[in-house]
């Protein structure tokens, strides 16, 4: 019997591409480009399944709707899957599933980072030395925030948050608070010791750090806008590892330049690649170029999980992972 089609849309990992091949007859991205919609749309009618990514056009209805389509299945490479038009999808029967679970703890670590960075001063510290302008040590060079001990507020609390909340609590003796319309149990809650509060407006003017963790698009769309900026500390970071639609970008670099906030750490933009002038010349912004799930681990376990998934679709199975 043939093997059902595969496309992934990028390259992945060896090993997750060792194991596509052996389970399918699958179509790899070997220069690893960026694929056009009408490339898309050609996968449409030429694969039975295909694994996207966020980096890809939006699998919309234009792309969906193409005649002749073979595909029945998207199975994302990525937990956040604003990539894909789920609407679309679901009226064109189409299944969508993604890889939650295996990138929570590298996600939560590069939160932490940003945090950690951005209140230290760590990239303007090391930009200092690499350009060999540093000229010692003394009492008053790069005084900076102190973290530990420090009130973490967080706008969603799913999987992800309560892992930098581990981290954070647990590693930092930070103090959290959270607003979560689908808060977690009551013993999440207390494990952490953390404050659940009844809207984003009061974890933003409690907090001395805010860390965004909720899904990117529809009502999240520039969820941090100018009047919420104002409801946070002077003296208050933000740090979004979640989508950067989620901030309203140049809003944010309005509440810098202003001083409404005191900085940001960001691992995600609203049009990425592309990051703002502002933002790339700013001291107190901390930016990377989205490496939430950037470890061989989680990239490799993000393949063979988005695999997983269009598996158990051709065993006639309900995906593992199913979100449409
Ligand atoms: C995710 O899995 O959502 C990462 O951001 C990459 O898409």
């Amino acid at each position: 019997m043939s093997k059902p089609k595969v496309l992934l849309t990028r390259q992945w990992p060896a090993e997750a591409e060792t194991r596509a091949k052996e389970l399918f007859d699958v179509h790899l991205n070997e220069d690893d480009h960026k694929m056009s919609v009408e490339e898309l749309q050609e996968a449409m009618k030429n694969y039975d399944v295909v694994c996207p990514t966020v980096s890809d056009f939006q699998i919309n209805a234009e792309i969906l709707n193409v005649e002749g389509r073979k595909c029945k299945a998207l199975c994302n490479f990525g937990v956040g899957f604003n990539n894909i038009d789920t609407d679309a999808a679901k009226a064109a029967g189409v299944v969508v599933t993604n890889t939650p679970g295996v990138l929570t703890d590298c996600t939560a670590d590069i939160a932490m980072t940003l945090l950690l960075m951005v209140a230290r001063r760590a990239g303007e510290g090391e930009r200092l030395v690499r350009s060999k302008e540093w000229d010692g040590w003394c009492p008053t060079h790069m005084l900076a925030t102190k973290v530990t001990g420090k009130k973490l507020g967080f706008i969603g609390f799913g999987r992800i948050a309560q892992a930098v909340a581990q981290k954070a609590h647990f590693g930092f003796g930070m103090q959290l608070s959270f607003y979560d319309p689908y808060p977690p149990s009551d013993e999440v809650i207390e494990k952490f010791s953390a404050t659940q509060l009844d809207s984003i407006e009061e974890v933003l003017r409690n907090a001395d750090f805010v860390t965004l963790h909720v899904p990117g698009g529809g009502s999240n769309t520039n969820l941090m806008n100018t009047e919420r900026f104002g409801m946070m500390k002077k003296s208050a970071f933000l740090i979004n590892t979640a989508r950067g639609d989620v901030v309203d970008e140049p809003a944010l670099v309005k509440a810098l330049k202003d001083g409404v906030i005191a900085g940001a750490g960001m691992d995600v933009f609203a049009k990425e690649p592309n990051v703002t002038e502002d933002l790339l010349s700013m001291e107190n912004v901390v930016i990377f170029p989205h490496l939430g799930s950037a470890t061989t681990e989680t990239r490799v376990a993000m393949g063979m999980c988005s695999l997983d998934n269009a598996q158990a679709f051709f065993d006639g199975k309900e995906p593992p992972n199913r979100v449409a």
